[in-house]
């Protein structure tokens, strides 16, 4: 998503008078300011809040309308919003013309309340205020807001890392357990195997018992390897080769057949700095379960572009999020239903005979470790996507520095 342009955008009509001007000291809550500042200092001021600002005045008209208000709204700022109905203007934020609605018609008003945009998906968290004038009277009400899209996936992913921790420890035991009785049944059923060559139907028996054992410890070093904290070798990576390689691995893992895929990254994909090893088992993950929904036919899309950040930080004080790489690989196969969506990323689940259901989450925890994001969209017969964000350089802390 790119920015409306680089210049902020506030509606706040021009007043050049200099009853305006004057900065009043009088009044129940005189402003604090320099004599000297002038409506267009206040202006600036409020286009470059980072929050979102609106202010209407006591007739339902806009009086303020910054820049970050109308991006996280989702409207494009119109030259004469100022002064004109906010129903008008924000027609379709019904959550928000809600809130307004209320202003004047109540002394509790709502401070850090929160309530989803349906028509961005963004969460925000905003307070209404009455705006008084030197005599105390209520002439307007501005409702300021915060984006918490970000806040809120930093909370999921945290919610996650917990769970994969108490999950992890759990399974790091019983699989410590259980590989010492499997390599001894192993060794055993290949002792008894060499003792038994006259045998026929025993020797069957025996070589499924060792086949099965061999499985079962394969999988026990897979849940090992999955619950085992990732400790990221940073180095330059070029995306198009970590794509070639991860084509090659999953090819090694599924029989690819007739699957055609087709990569196409922009020419501004900068180099990431990542873990190689890593974001090829990510990758070559994906692309694993992309030719086994495939079945041998049909066909693969990887898109690569550069991202520059939109969203509000986290907190005033957060540093601007670094540009990121976005990675979708697309596949043409049947595709999931909404509950399987849900699940897709949580260790062990599989709809396959011979699956482990640790494929996503390793891709996820790979994800997670580069402070990146995955999602998941898919209709049900018309393929699955997967869109994997990855910061172009990661935080000291992800590096473990
Ligand atoms: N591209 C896809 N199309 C349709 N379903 C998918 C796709 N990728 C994943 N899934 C679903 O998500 C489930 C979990 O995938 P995951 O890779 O974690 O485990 P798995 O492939 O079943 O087993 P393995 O541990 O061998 O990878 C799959 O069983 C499948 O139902
Ligand atoms: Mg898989």
């Amino acid at each position: 998503m790119s920015r409306h342009g680089t210049t902020a955008t506030t509606t706040i009509p021009e007043r050049g008078t200099a009853r305006h001007e004057r900065v009043r000291q009088q009044g129940p809550n005189p402003v604090q300011a320099d004599p000297l500042l002038d409506d267009r200092f206040f202006r600036h001021l409020v286009s470059h809040l980072r929050t979102g600002v609106l202010a209407i005045r006591r007739d339902g008209r806009i009086a303020v309308m910054n820049d970050v208000a109308y991006r996280v709204l989702g409207l494009t700022p119109g030259q004469d919003d100022a002064g004109r109905p906010f129903e008008d203007v924000l027609h379709d934020c019904g959550e928000v013309t809600r809130v307004l609605h209320q202003a004047f018609d109540t002394a509790a008003l709502p401070s850090r309340a929160e309530t989803r945009l349906r028509k961005t998906g963004r969460a925000i968290g905003y307070t209404l205020s009455h705006i008084n004038d030197d005599a105390g009277q209520v002439v307007g009400a501005t409702f300021v807001f915060k984006d918490l899209t970000r806040v809120e996936q930093e909370e999921e992913r945290g919610r996650l890392r917990d769970r994969l921790a108490a999950l992890g420890e759990m399974a790091a035991a019983i699989a410590h357990e259980v590989k010492n009785p499997l390599a001894s049944i192993e060794v055993m059923a290949g002792v008894l195997k060499r003792q038994l060559t006259d045998r026929e139907d025993a020797l069957e028996i025996l070589k499924d018992i060792i086949k099965e054992a061999k499985m079962a410890n394969s999988i026990v070093v897979e849940v090992l390897e999955f619950v085992r904290p990732i400790q990221l070798q940073v180095d330059r990576v070029l995306l198009d080769d970590v794509i070639k390689d991860s084509i090659t691995l999953a090819e090694g893992k599924r029989r690819r057949g007739a699957v055609t895929i087709r990569t196409s990254l922009d020419s501004d994909v900068p180099e990431l700095l990542a873990d190689p090893h890593q974001l090829r088992q990510l990758f070559s993950n994906l692309l694993a379960n992309a030719f086994e929904a495939l079945g041998g036919e049909g066909h693969v899309d990887i898109t690569g572009r550069l991202e520059l950040d939109d969203a509000e930080p986290a907190s005033h004080d957060a540093e601007p999020e670094p540009p990121k790489i976005i990675v979708e690989v697309k596949d043409t196969g049947p595709g999931m239903g909404p509950d399987e969506l849900e699940r897709i990323f949580s260790p062990f689940f599989t709809t396959k005979p011979q699956g482990t259901g640790l494929g996503l989450a390793i891709v996820r925890k790979v994800v997670d470790a580069h402070e990146g994001r995955i999602e998941a969209t898919s209709v049900p017969g018309q393929g699955a996507t997967f869109r994997v964000t990855l910061p172009v350089v990661p935080s000291e802390r992800s590096m473990g520095r």
